[in-house]
């Protein structure tokens, strides 16, 4: 693999969240060294700590890096999950033996293609989006890689899916979910997840943290007083055991006790 790729444009792929955070970024929230990592994600490669976690933890499947580089060439390109991020998330799957995953929110499929590679061969994961578009940027890549047929994707809005999964049978058959669509439907999407789930199964939430935003929301900003309700909702539910990370834009893992 070549770092010289990797400080050059996984930073990029880091970029975890959109205009959204940028905006953020630039507005100049105050610095502190517990958010380095996390804000370095507006800065790209000006941050030297992320670019030494980058140097030492990095291991990209060669078509997941394609993707990923394919990805960067893309407008919506700051939407796609942060390689690290994505590296943590399918370690976590393997960890706990999940075979059967959900995706709420594919864009190019980047964690699409990575957590297909991480469950095994009669594994399933269940990919939601209302973009075909987006979708078929990453479809080739998962076909290269060998992993289309584990692949299940629905295009239509991600809720329709998981109440299809649900009046399918599908209630705690799931081992893995990760969030990551429009933030308004959150706690919606968390709700039926949650059923979905088996016992023991992990929830990650992803843009938590919303550039920052969530400490101070501005009342007419929709997602972010929908991240921040759910934040605190997550907070003292009982229903599961959590850690929010600073990875990327923020990421919550939640384990269904
Ligand atoms: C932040 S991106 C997902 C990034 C992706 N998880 C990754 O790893 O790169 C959010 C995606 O959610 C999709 N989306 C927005 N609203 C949706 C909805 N109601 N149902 C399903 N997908 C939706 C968008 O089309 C977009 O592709
Ligand atoms: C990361 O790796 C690149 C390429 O080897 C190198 O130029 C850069 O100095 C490294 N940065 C850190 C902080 O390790
Ligand atoms: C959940 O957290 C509590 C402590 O807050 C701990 O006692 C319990 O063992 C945890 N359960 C699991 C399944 O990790």
């Amino acid at each position: 693999m070549s770092f010289r790729n990797i400080s050059k444009e996984a930073l990029a792929g880091s970029i975890t969240l959109g205009v959204v955070f940028v905006a953020g970024y630039f507005i100049g929230k105050k610095k502190s060294s517990r958010m380095s990592i996390f804000k370095s994600h507006g800065a790209g490669k000006e941050d030297p700590l992320l670019q030494y976690v980058l140097n030492h933890s990095m291991r990209e499947h060669p078509v997941l890096k394609s993707l990923r580089l394919r990805t960067m060439e893309d407008s919506g390109r700051m939407m796609m999950v942060a390689c690290e991020q994505s590296q943590f998330m399918t370690n976590l799957a393997k960890l706990i033996k999940a075979k059967k995953a959900l995706e709420i929110g594919v864009y190019t499929g980047y964690n699409t293609l990575n957590m297909a590679l991480a469950l095994p061969d009669d594994g399933v994961l269940v990919a939601c989006d209302i973009s075909e578009e987006y979708a078929n940027i990453g479809k080739p890549f998962w076909k290269e890689a060998g992993v289309e047929q584990k692949i299940d994707l629905r295009i239509q809005p991600a809720l329709k899916t998981l109440d299809d999964l649900l009046s399918s049978g599908q209630a705690e058959t799931f081992d893995f979910v990760f969030i990551d669509a429009d933030k308004v439907n959150y706690d919606n999407y968390y709700e039926k997840s949650l059923q979905l789930l088996r016992k023991g199964g992990i929830i990650a939430v992803d843009n938590v943290l919303w550039g920052g935003r969530v400490i101070n929301p501005a009342a007419d900003d929709r997602d972010t007083v929908a991240i921040d309700k759910l934040n605190k909702k997550l907070h003292r539910d009982t229903r599961i055991n959590l850690s929010m990370l600073t990875v990327g834009d923020g990421v919550t893992i939640a384990i269904k006790l």
